[in-house]
């Protein structure tokens, strides 16, 4: 089935904005609060109102598109045929709850697994970072530039610090060498925002262990779109079916960090 990615295009933008109004008009509201698989992964109504939105709306514009979505309100996705829609309805959940900032909504639109839209939305900032597969990438109507080069020394990453303490997979001696040679290091607290960095060129590197799908799917096209690479830490592509850790940046920095200090040691 041909699909016109260009009203795709314009029915998730008017989504997002309304789910960005949605989640900014909370704020005066209490929130509940829940804990997911540990005390410190939340969960609040708004995630799941937000994401119950999202598919309510996809369903009625097109019942053949399939979902997948953190909170489980889309469907059992196990293959990428067809168009898929991979929803985060809140990206940072634990700054929306403790900062009501530095969250974002992040969607990504495949289409027999090509990323064709890609969306991450920092609603408090109200820039939506946007990608249409060729056509570049953008943050509102600025149109992002491609990612320039930038020797490891020079190179700003974000980096989750619970990395680099002793892990049962990852011994801090792999993260730490990287730590001490790039310029500085970050940390955001919301995985689609640091991706949209990335794309932006604020952030030249983001590495983790271990993201979902939603995590990725939105940000992975944004910054394929300005010739920035997205893989695990094998320097594999991503199914996008399951978790995998991730290791995004700009090209160069990408191909040094993993020659020299990533492959064969993971
Ligand atoms: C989380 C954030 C966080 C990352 C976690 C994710 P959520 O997403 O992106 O930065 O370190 O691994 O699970 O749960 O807030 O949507
Ligand atoms: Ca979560
Ligand atoms: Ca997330
Ligand atoms: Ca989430």
């Amino acid at each position: 089935m041909t699909e016109n990615w260009n009203e795709i295009d314009r029915f998730a933008k008017d989504l997002i904005h309304h789910a960005g109004e949605t989640i900014k008009n909370s704020f005066k509201d209490k929130l509940s609060i829940e804990s997911k698989s540990n005390a410190n992964d939340l969960v609040t109504n708004m995630d799941k109102e937000i994401e119950q939105y999202f598919v309510k709306e996809i369903r009625r514009y097109n019942p053949d598109h399939k979902i997948l979505g953190e909170e489980g309100y889309g469907d059992q996705v196990t293959s990428h045929e067809g168009t898929v829609w991979i929803v985060d309805p809140i990206d940072g959940t634990m700054n929306f709850v403790h900062q009501q900032r530095n969250f974002a909504i992040s969607i990504g639109i495949y289409h027999n697994g090509i990323g064709m839209l890609g969306y991450i939305y920092d609603v408090v900032l109200d820039e939506l970072y946007h990608a249409h597969k060729g056509n570049g990438a953008y943050m509102n109507e600025e149109k992002l530039k491609p990612l320039k080069p930038v020797p490891v020394s020079e190179a700003i990453f974000s980096i989750n610090a619970t990395w680099i303490t002793p892990h049962e997979k990852v011994p801090y001696q792999i993260f730490g060498p990287i730590v001490h040679d790039v310029r500085g290091t970050r940390s955001y607290g919301s995985a689609a925002l640091e991706l949209a960095y990335v794309a932006a060129g604020r952030l030249d590197g983001y590495l983790t262990m271990r993201l979902a799908p939603w995590d990725i799917a939105g940000g992975k096209i944004l910054i394929e779109e300005v010739g920035g690479v997205v893989t695990n830490l094998q320097n594999q592509t991503h199914s996008l079916l399951g978790k995998d850790s991730l290791f995004a940046g700009n090209a160069d920095v990408h191909n040094e960090i993993y020659q020299n200090y990533l492959q064969g040691k993971l």
